[in-house]
C-alpha cells in the first residue's frame, strides 16, 4: 500500500467490514430484539445508502491504506437489492485478496450460485442451534434451523468449500445446543465458531452473567472430543482454534469478553449509510457519504481516511465496564458484525 498507516496504538489498517444494509429478516434477541424497534423509523432510509459506486470508490481509497480484507455484512446483505454486481465490482479491485460475507443463511438457496460467480471468497454463515425451539426462541421467532441448513447445502453446491459457522451463546438459551451443534459439523469441513455474547449496541439487555466463557464451552467440547491448538491464521484473527484430535476438523472460540483481541485489532467498519467506525463498541462515527459523494480525487479521500485512522485509539473490549464506555452504543446491526 501507497499510504500505509498506523493508529496511535500502533495497530495497521488491514480489514474492511462493509455493512451493505442495516435490515434483517431476523429478529435476534442479542442483535435486533423486536421489541426494540417499535413505532420508530430506525431504519436507514433507500436514499442514504451508499451507491455501489460510492462503496468501490471507498474500497479503492481503502486499499491504498493497507486495507486487503473485505467482508460484507449488516444486517442481513442478502437483502440488498443488487448485491451480486457489487460483490462483483469488489471482487476485482486491485490489492482486495480476500472478499467474505457473513449471513444468517436463509436466502443462501436463491443467491449461492450467483454469488460463488460474481467472485465471493469466502462465506460465514450464523447459526445458533439445531433445534427449532431454540433457534425461534433465538431469532425473535422468525426463520427455521432448516432453512440455515438449506443455506450451508446450496453453498456447498456452489462450490464454497469449507464453510465457518457462528454460533453466539447465551448462558441458559443455547449452551445445551452447543454439543449437538459441534457434533453435527464434525468432519463435514465447516467449522463452528463460538462467539461469547457480547454487550454490543444498547438494546439487547446484555448481562455479564449471560456470557459463557470459552474456556468453559472448550472443556465440555473436549471431554467428549479431545482437542489441541492450532496456531491462528494471522495475530490480528478474533477466533482462536482447535483441532479435534482424531482428524474431524477443527473449532473456533471468539472470546472477546474473557479474552479480548484489542490489541491486534486491524478492522474499520463501514456502515451502509457511509458512517465510518473505528470499533465494533463504537459510540459515533465520522460520515464518510458526504465527502464520496461527488468526489472524484482518490487521494484526497486517502488523507482523509488516513487522519482518521491515525487517530484511532479503540480498545473497548479491553476496558469493558471502565467509566471510558458509558455512552449508548451504535446497534451492531447497524455498524456492520
Ligand atoms: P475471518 O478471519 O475473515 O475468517 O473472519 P473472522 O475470524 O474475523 O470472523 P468474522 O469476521 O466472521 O467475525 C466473527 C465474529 O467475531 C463477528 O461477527 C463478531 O461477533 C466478532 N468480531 C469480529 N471482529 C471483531 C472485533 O473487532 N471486535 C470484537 N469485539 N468482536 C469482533
Ligand atoms: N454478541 C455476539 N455476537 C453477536 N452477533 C450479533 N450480535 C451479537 C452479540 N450481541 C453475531 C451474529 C453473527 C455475527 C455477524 O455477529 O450472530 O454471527
Ligand atoms: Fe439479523 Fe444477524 Fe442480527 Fe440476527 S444477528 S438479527 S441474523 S443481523
Ligand atoms: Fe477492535 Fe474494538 Fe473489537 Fe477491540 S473491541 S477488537 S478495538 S473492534
Amino acid at each position: 500500500p501507497t499510504d500505509a498507516v498506523r493508529d496511535r496504538l500502533g495497530r495497521p489498517l488491514h480489514d474492511l467490514r462493509i455493512s451493505v444494509l442495516d435490515r434483517c429478516n431476523l429478529r435476534c434477541g442479542y442483535c435486533m430484539p423486536a421489541d426494540s424497534l417499535q413505532g420508530q423509523g430506525i431504519f436507514l432510509p433507500k436514499e442514504s445508502l451508499l451507491t455501489d459506486a460510492e462503496i468501490v470508490h471507498l474500497v479503492r481509497a481503502f486499499t491504498r491504506l493497507g486495507v486487503h480484507k473485505l467482508r460484507l455484512t449488516g444486517g442481513e446483505p442478502l437483502l440488498r437489492p443488487g448485491l451480486v454486481s457489487l460483490v462483483k465490482r469488489l471482487a476485482c479491485i486491485d490489492g482486495i485478496d480476500d472478499l467474505a460475507l457473513t449471513t444468517n443463511g436463509i436466502l443462501l438457496p436463491r443467491h449461492a450460485a450467483a454469488l460463488k460467480e460474481a467472485g465471493l471468497h469466502r462465506l460465514t454463515v450464523s447459526l445458533d442451534s439445531l433445534d427449532e425451539a431454540v433457534f425461534a426462541q433465538m431469532s425473535g421467532g422468525r426463520g427455521s434451523a432448516a432453512e440455515v441448513m438449506a443455506g450451508i447445502e446450496a453453498a456447498r453446491q456452489a462450490g464454497f468449500g469449507s464453510l465457518k459457522i457462528n454460533t453466539v451463546v447465551q448462558r441458559g438459551v443455547n449452551e445445551d445446543q452447543v454439543l449437538d451443534l459441534v457434533g453435527h459439523f464434525r468432519g463435514s469441513g465447516h467449522v463452528v465458531r463460538m462467539i461469547e455474547f457480547m454487550d454490543v449496541g444498547h438494546s439487547n439487555n446484555w448481562a455479564a452473567s449471560q456470557v459463557v466463557p470459552s474456556d468453559e464451552l472448550r472443556a465440555r467440547i473436549h471431554q467428549r472430543w479431545p482437542l489441541e491448538p492450532v496456531q491462528r491464521q494471522s495475530a490480528s484473527a478474533p477466533a482462536r482454534r482447535w483441532r479435534f484430535l482424531d482428524g474431524q476438523g477443527e473449532v473456533g472460540f471468539i472470546s472477546s469478553v474473557s479474552e479480548p483481541f484489542c490489541g491486534t485489532c486491524t478492522r474499520a467498519r463501514l456502515a451502509a449509510d457511509g458512517t465510518f467506525y473505528s470499533c465494533l463498541f463504537a459510540s459515533h462515527g465520522t460520515l464518510l457519504r458526504p465527502i464520496v459523494r461527488g468526489e472524484t480525487d482518490t487521494q484526497r479521500l486517502v488523507d482523509y481516511l488516513s487522519g482518521l485512522w491515525s487517530g484511532r485509539e479503540d480498545r473497548y473490549s479491553e476496558i469493558r465496564g471502565t467509566q471510558a464506555t458509558v455512552d449508548p452504543r451504535v446497534e451492531m446491526y447497524r455498524m456492520g458484525g
